[in-house]
């Protein structure tokens, strides 16, 4: 555990939305919640100048041992957490926003003996996730059986990998456009599937592989997305949940979502070695 006497010094890896929003809450209420800026990095430094003090600026990420920090969160994108989040966990807890990255079995692996062998915390947000603890124990009792995850959009809230489904682009009204494994789907939709990736790491004994994801492009929605959980346990046990999410058109994240992603920020205060849903 962290001294709580001090505050936790937590260095932000993104600065676009919710970076920005991150930045400004440690800023304004960090110290009431115990936190403090350690530094902010962002691929473009020039956009920090006008908002974030000199000396908390972080030009070159690979200097980040230089710069004590005890919680980094990344809010970037799943590239990141690839080529930084075996070291950043090496130093720092880390709460990663951008899961979907652990879709690759191999990081997942290295990540999860990386925090262990150095008795960090890799901290995954629940987002926009409702139940993640409760998907999180009946995993952990041996008694998840099934768990898929649905999340439509207004297609503009949509940013698919390489042109993906151009076809539907257009297209007014519902349009499923993928279901399968989230394993699958990680790589096409990195930005909309944070969401299920959290789920999927709840639910480790299933897996990215074992859990079933769907996402669906819907003109109707053009105040909020939706999430419906639906989680099999043994014996006819299941649990359905539908979570509106309120969003502006092309927003990529629901604004409740910020907000739970503070939420989470919150929580980090030191686990231990391990993965912790927060
Ligand atoms: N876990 C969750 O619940 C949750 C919720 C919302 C967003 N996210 C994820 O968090 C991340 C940030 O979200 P956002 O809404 O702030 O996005 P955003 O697009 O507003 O900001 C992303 C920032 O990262 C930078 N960036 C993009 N690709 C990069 C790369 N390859 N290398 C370095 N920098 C790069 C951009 O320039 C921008 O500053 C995204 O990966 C998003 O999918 C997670």
């Amino acid at each position: 555990m962290t001294d709580i006497s001090s505050p936790i010094r937590v260095g932000i890896v993104g600065y676009g939305h919710l970076g920005q929003f991150l930045v400004d809450r440690i800023q304004k209420k960090g110290l009431a919640a115990g936190l403090s800026l350690a530094f902010v990095w962002n691929r473009n430094a020039d956009k920090l100048i006008e908002s974030v003090p000199k000396d908390l600026i972080l030009t070159n990420l690979s200097e980040f041992t230089q710069i004590k920090a005890d919680l980094i969160v990344e809010v970037c994108h799943p590239q990141i957490v690839k080529d930084f989040g075996v070291r950043f966990l090496s130093h720092a807890n880390f709460l990663v926003g951008s899961p979907s990255a652990l879709s690759d079995s191999q990081l997942d692996k290295e990540l999860r003996l990386t925090a262990k062998k150095h008795g960090k915390t890799l901290y995954v947000p629940s987002g926009a996730l409702w139940g993640g603890q409760d998907i999180q124990r009946l995993n952990d009792s041996g008694s998840l059986k099934a768990l898929s995850i649905r999340m439509s959009k207004h297609p503009s809230c949509f940013r698919l990998a390489g042109g993906t489904f151009s076809d539907w682009a257009g297209e007014e009204g519902r349009c499923v456009l993928f279901h399968g494994s989230v394993a699958e789907l990680c790589p096409i939709a990195p930005n909309n599937v944070n969401t299920m990736a959290a789920a999927a790491i709840a639910a480790s004994t299933l897996g990215f592989h074992g859990v079933t994801g769907e996402i669906v492009s819907d003109t109707a929605l053009a105040d909020y997305h939706l999430v419906e959980v639906e989680v099999t346990g043994p014996d006819g046990f299941s649990v359905k949940t539908v979570r509106r999410n309120p969003a502006k058109l092309g927003a990529v994240t629901g604004s409740a979502t910020y907000n739970s992603f503070w939420s989470s920020l919150l929580v980090c205060k030191g686990h231990g070695g391990r993965v912790y849903l927060c």
